[in-house]
């Protein structure tokens, strides 16, 4: 990839300048230099939701790192010599101290990420930043709450999303979703596998009153093989994979608010 061509894709992405205080600040576009390290997100399960920009970052890349789940989904797109850092949870700060020191020896890697990083891919990001010492740009993916978003077909501007896999007190979550409900929106939640699955969701939803008749769909590995069971707040009581995500629906659906049709 020429210079040119990287510069292109920067302006593309709109990858920041960190300021100079190393705090996070007004996107500026970098016009000199090269990136070192960038997270982009890899769009859920399949390569047709991936963006072109994250695949040409993939291609310009001397090490791509990521979990292996999402390792899978670019690997037709690695390019030959690259080296590829793969991690589970288990390993990922030590990974990513191997990754941030091939950074810091002036290699580009991309660290990948699964879905869009913006949507339950902080803690994870942070860790990124940590290895580095150095805040770190981020190019968004498509994330399996639109791709739900899409099957369910709900929009955005009535739903919230929310998400339970993350490491720490879930209680202000969890406080939140109620609120959600009692909003009368629609909520997209991941689950935290093992102990806040969509049947622990559920449970503890109707423990604190919540209607039991809240129409709920739990979609398993989305554009892969995608499974949906659709129930009931009252009736999800079954165990899905790690890899589902719940659509929780307003008991009534807000009325149109567009103009009424014309008269025939
Ligand atoms: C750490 S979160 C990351 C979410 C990701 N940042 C996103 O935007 O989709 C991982 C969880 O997202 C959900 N998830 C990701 N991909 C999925 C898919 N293809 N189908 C269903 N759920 C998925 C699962 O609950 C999985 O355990």
């Amino acid at each position: 990839m020429t210079e040119r061509e990287r510069a292109q894709i920067r302006a593309r992405l709109g990858i920041i300048a960190p300021c100079p205080d190393g705090a996070r600040c007004a996107p500026v576009l970098v016009d000199t230099g090269d990136f070192m390290i960038i997270c982009a997100g890899v769009g859920p399960g399949h390569l047709d939701f991936l963006t072109h920009g994250v695949a040409e970052l993939i291609r310009g890349a001397d090490i791509v790192a990521g979990f292996d789940a999402v390792i899978e989904v670019v690997r037709p797109l690695l390019p030959q010599g690259a080296r590829v850092v793969t991690m589970g949870y288990q390993d990922q700060v030590a990974r990513l101290d191997r990754v941030a020191a091939e950074h810091h020896a002036g290699r580009r890697c991309v660290v990948l990420f699964m879905g869009d990083m913006h949507f339950s891919g902080f803690q994870y990001l942070e860790r990124v930043e940590r290895a580095c010492g150095h805040p770190v740009d981020t190019v968004p993916g498509i994330s399996s709450a639109q791709v739900l978003a899409a099957r369910g077909k709900v929009c955005f501007d009535e739903t919230t999303f929310l998400t339970f896999h993350r490491r720490g007190d879930l209680e202000p979550f969890k406080r939140h979703l109620v609120h959600v409900l009692a909003d009368q929106r629609n909520a997209i939640a991941i689950p935290r596998p093992w102990d806040f699955m969509p049947k622990d969701i559920a449970a503890w939803l109707l423990a604190q009153g919540v209607s039991p008749g809240h129409p709920v769909e739990v979609w398993e590995n989305l554009t892969l093989a995608d499974a949906a069971w659709r129930g009931t707040l009252g009736s999800c009581t079954q165990a899905f994979s790690d890899m589902s995500i719940m659509l929780i629906r307003a008991l009534a659906p807000m009325p149109s608010q567009i103009e009424p049709p014309p008269h025939p």
